[in-house]
């Protein structure tokens, strides 16, 4: 927990940080958010988390005035107030307090929430996770909506089948996780994450590229075949990195045990968010 957050541009102490109840993100559910690492006092991969953030402002017709510069200088701001090193950022968006309660003011609120952040158990790198397959597709994939309705009205459904996550999936082809990408390795050594309705997660795009110096990596649509021939599953997140996957419902996916992929593509992430950090300083 942080001492102090800023709303609308304002750093103020965590307990005095306050919208009002009229507000659309709670009357409407209408809101918009980005969330990325800080280590060492840094925002790993600000700019491209701010560009997504405004992108998914401009979808929702949200009114953002701020660049991105002007929102990495508010971050930076708040995490030296806080002289923090180390957790999670999220930066959020709302419809602001609308006139009529349904369509959002001329104004947003932004708050920006600095917060602890707990990464996956060791155990779920080394013996791999289970996933739960579930009929949905996200309306606006493309855009990081706080909008996560369906995945916690299902936490119960999860527990009962000891899955860690569900596993979206809509006309026969798989999408993404709750809150992660999805990617699969194929016999022939390709990879391949979904291309439709799913978010253009920051850490989708570092793997596709990263990955792209080891194996051919392809955007296309993955089915229920392409899961049970696949050697390998991994999901993909700014809190999870690429977090292997061995079991969808009753399909094992290559021998039930982590691949090299994943581990791979660990090491190679590890590597660029050093090299961010080393040329963050400079
Ligand atoms: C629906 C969804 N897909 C994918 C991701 C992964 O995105 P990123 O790599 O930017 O963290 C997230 C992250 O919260 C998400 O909510």
């Amino acid at each position: 927990m942080s001492n102090y957050f800023c709303v609308n541009g304002k750093i103020v102490l965590a307990k005095n940080a306050k919208l009002q109840v009229t507000d659309l993100g709670l009357i409407r559910g209408y809101g918009i958010f980005d969330f990325l690492k800080v280590e060492n006092g840094i925002p790993l991969f600000i700019e491209d988390h701010m560009i997504r953030f405004q992108n998914s402002a401009i979808s929702m017709g949200l009114n953002m005035s701020y660049t991105v510069e002007e929102l990495k200088f508010l971050v930076m701001k708040l995490i030296a107030k806080n002289e923090f090193k180390k957790g999670g950022m999220k930066i959020i968006l709302t419809g602001g307090y609308s006139d009529n309660g349904y369509l959002p003011a001329k104004e947003s609120n932004m708050v920006i929430l600095l917060t602890d952040l707990k990464p996956p158990a060791k155990r779920n790198y080394s013996k791999g996770i289970k996933l739960m397959l579930h009929e949905h597709f996200r309306h606006t994939a493309v855009v990081k909506t706080t909008n996560y309705i369906e995945p916690i009205r299902l936490a119960g459904e999860l527990k009962k089948a000891k899955a860690v996550d569900v596993l979206y999936y809509w006309d026969g082809k798989i999408s993404e996780s709750a809150r992660s990408n999805f990617f699969i390795v194929k016999k022939d050594n390709t990879i391949v994450t979904p291309i439709n309705h799913v978010l253009k997660g920051i850490t989708r795009n570092r793997i596709m590229s990263l990955a792209s110096e080891h194996y051919e990596v392809i955007e296309k649509d993955i089915t229920f075949l392409d899961l049970k021939n696949a050697t390998e599953a991994f999901l993909s997140s700014t809190t999870k990195g690429a977090l292997p996957v061995v079991q969808i419902d009753d399909i094992k996916i290559g021998n039930g045990k982590p691949g090299k992929a994943s581990l791979l593509i660990n090491e190679l992430l590890k590597k660029q968010g050093k090299k961010y950090k080393s040329n963050f300083m400079k």
